[in-house]
């Protein structure tokens, strides 16, 4: 995991650090120093893929909402490949279960330990054949009053955006009662872009660039930070 964080007001511009990240990295680092009161954030990528888009896209969003952090609080990436979930193939629906340790087995009490310590979801993700990761389904259903009334914004990409694996995401956070951003942006990779590799090239770049992709992620930040800020 990689965690920003925004203490009080420092009115100067925010240092970001080099975010472009090898795709074949399984891992990203982590500063943890947040004190438990402060409002965090979770970016969650949907692709365990390797090599895979989402951590350098990651990086990139990552450089943009950091500037916009409000004061204290702080914003991690999570790569499910980190916190690998065992298939669902017994107990009680998630929904029917509480408490610290619920779970029967200990990878899924650490998920929700770690879920639980987060008060804001972006969700970071691919659209694989019209839909989202099963990896990512998996992570999702494995809990639910982890979720349950917390802040969710969608961010997908796709060679067209990833606008069906974003629909079906945003169907299923509200089928678990997240607050759902109503604004969500879908990037969609240039016609060169190599689906294979984890590189965002410069025509995807340029692509963006032309789309105001950043102006986009902006806006959905700043409706996603108001809803949270709601929640509060
Ligand atoms: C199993 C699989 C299914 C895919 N299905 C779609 C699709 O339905 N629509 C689309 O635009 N791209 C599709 N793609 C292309 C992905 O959007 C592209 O490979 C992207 O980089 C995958 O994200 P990742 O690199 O983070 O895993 C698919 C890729 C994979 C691996």
């Amino acid at each position: 995991m990689l965690t920003q964080e925004r203490r009080n007001l420092p009115q100067r511009p925010y240092a970001v650090p080099d975010y472009k990240i090898s795709p074949s990295s399984a891992s990203i680092a982590t500063t943890n120093h947040s004190p438990s009161n402060m409002p965090r954030i979770a970016l969650i990528l949907g692709s365990t893929r390797t090599p895979s888009a989402g951590p350098v896209l990651a990086g990139m969003i990552t450089s943009i909402f950091t500037p916009l952090l409000p004061a204290d609080t702080s914003l991690t990436t999570i790569d499910l490949k980190e916190h690998p979930i065992p298939l669902y193939t017994s107990g009680a629906p998630p929904a029917g279960l509480k408490g610290d340790n619920p779970y029967p087995d200990a990878q899924t009490n650490a998920w929700s330990a770690l879920i639980r310590s987060f008060d804001g979801f972006i969700f970071l993700t691919p659209q694989y054949n019209w839909g989202f990761p099963a990896p990512l389904k998996l992570a999702l259903d494995a809990l639910y009053h982890e979720w349950k009334a917390k802040p969710a914004l969608v961010v997908s990409y796709g060679s067209h955006g990833g606008g069906k694996g974003n629909a079906q995401l945003r169907q299923v956070l509200t089928g678990l009662h997240m607050r759902l951003c109503d604004k969500f942006v879908e990037l969609e990779f240039a016609k060169a872009h190599d689906l294979a590799g984890g590189e965002i090239e410069k025509e995807t770049e340029e692509k963006w660039r032309a789309e105001e992709k950043r102006k986009e992620l902006k806006q959905a930040w700043e409706v996603f930070v108001a809803s949270f800020t709601a929640a509060a």
